[in-house]
């Protein structure tokens, strides 16, 4: 096909980024119809990406759609049924991450991944192609930090946001469901092994509306390999300059640290308040790049019959780590891990 025909599902915060690049900057790809359940978003379809064909229900442009892929960007709980739908109606898939929200949907979207090994199915941990994390890979494959044996991950959204993230604490499953997917995805990236055991716990200093959820404010979590490689994830969501996400990856022979300053780009001020450099704001700005990059592989994926790098199985996987130190967190003891 010369050019990969998308209907996407969801053109929410991340669903109108996916749906610009595909439209718009994505050279072998065609956004040719859209689904989502909110009248206006459809309207934004129709009138910013010129998509005509829309559709308030899922199963219907599944039906009707002229599309080769589908791009699911929708509810995290929708994820997994959308999945095996698409793929039953002979859709190649690019789904948004959490793979599910619970382990035994991601079980069934393991069975419908594997009921079509003739289709690309792609799951969104867009980190690991942020041209920073993709480089610090290159150079630990090189062999430039010799043994990777410890991962520091630390991923803060902006205070400036706070009052959103308190709405949706009492649904979110958990600062650690909610927010270290991506840090664990890391951790297992770069480890290249799963952690057997964790210990996790949580501190509200600031916001007592998320100890009222049953939730904190900040949660950190270590964890444990059977070689003795660790992990430690930071999460939190009330960073005062702006969005904080920096990974450190501690190697027998040298040490790489991605983004120690969440810096917004190279200018620096000088003015009344001194040198300041200023910070990244959000998701959308600091993974911009990561976005395009993911979504351009899924098409090249799908193009070209390439499997992609992330597999069905690493969505399980974090899944089930988010699940033992969620429960790690709940019972204040160290959990251990079973696949
Ligand atoms: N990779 C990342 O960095 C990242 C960042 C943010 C969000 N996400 C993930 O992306 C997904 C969407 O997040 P968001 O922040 O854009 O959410 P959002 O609430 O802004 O948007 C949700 C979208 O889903 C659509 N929707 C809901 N039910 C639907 C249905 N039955 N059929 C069709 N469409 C339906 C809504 O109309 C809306 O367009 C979530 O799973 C989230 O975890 C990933």
């Amino acid at each position: 096909m010369e050019k990969v025909k998308v209907g996407i599902a969801g053109l929410g915060r991340l669903g109108k980024v996916h749906a610009n690049n595909i439209a718009y900057k994505i050279p072998n790809a065609e956004l040719t119809a859209a689904c989502s359940i909110m009248p206006a978003e459809l309207e934004y379809a129709q009138n910013e990406l010129g998509v005509k064909d829309v559709y308030t229900d899922f199963d219907e442009m599944l039906a009707k759609a002229d599309i080769d892929a589908v791009a699911i960007v929708t509810t995290s709980g929708l994820h997994c049924s959308q999945i095996a739908k698409a793929l039953d109606a002979g859709k190649h898939v690019f789904s948004e991450k959490p793979l599910g929200v619970n382990v035994e949907e991601c079980k069934q979207a393991e069975v419908a991944v594997e009921r079509h090994p003739e289709l690309s199915f792609f799951l969104g941990f867009m980190r690991r192609f942020d041209p920073s994390y993709a480089y610090a890979m290159e150079k630990i494959k090189a062999g430039l930090i010799g043994e990777p044996y410890m991962v520091k991950a630390t991923g803060i959204d902006p205070e400036a946001l706070v009052q959103g993230a308190i709405r949706f604490a009492p649904t979110s499953g958990g600062i650690f469901i909610d927010m270290a997917i991506h840090d664990i995805d890391l951790m297992r990236w770069f480890l290249g092994e799963d952690p057997v055991e964790v210990y996790a716990s949580g501190a509200t200093f600031k916001h007592p509306e998320f100890k009222a959820a049953g939730d904190d404010e900040t949660g950190v979590a270590m964890y444990k390999c059977k070689s003795g490689k660790i992990g430690f994830v930071h999460v939190g969501r009330t960073a005062p300059y702006g969005y904080h996400v920096e990974t450190e990856i501690v190697g027998t022979e040298g040490t790489l640290r991605i983004s120690p300053v969440p810096e917004k780009n190279l200018c620096m001020i000088y003015d009344k308040n001194g040198a300041v450099k200023e910070c990244v704001s959000g998701f959308p700005e600091r993974f911009a790049q990561a976005y395009l990059l993911e979504m351009q592989e899924f098409i090249d994926c799908v193009q070209t019959g390439r499997k992609p790098e992330v597999k069905v199985y690493d969505g399980t996987k974090s899944t089930q780590i988010a699940f033992a130190t969620t429960q790690s967190y709940k019972e204040g003891k160290p959990v251990v891990i079973d696949y």
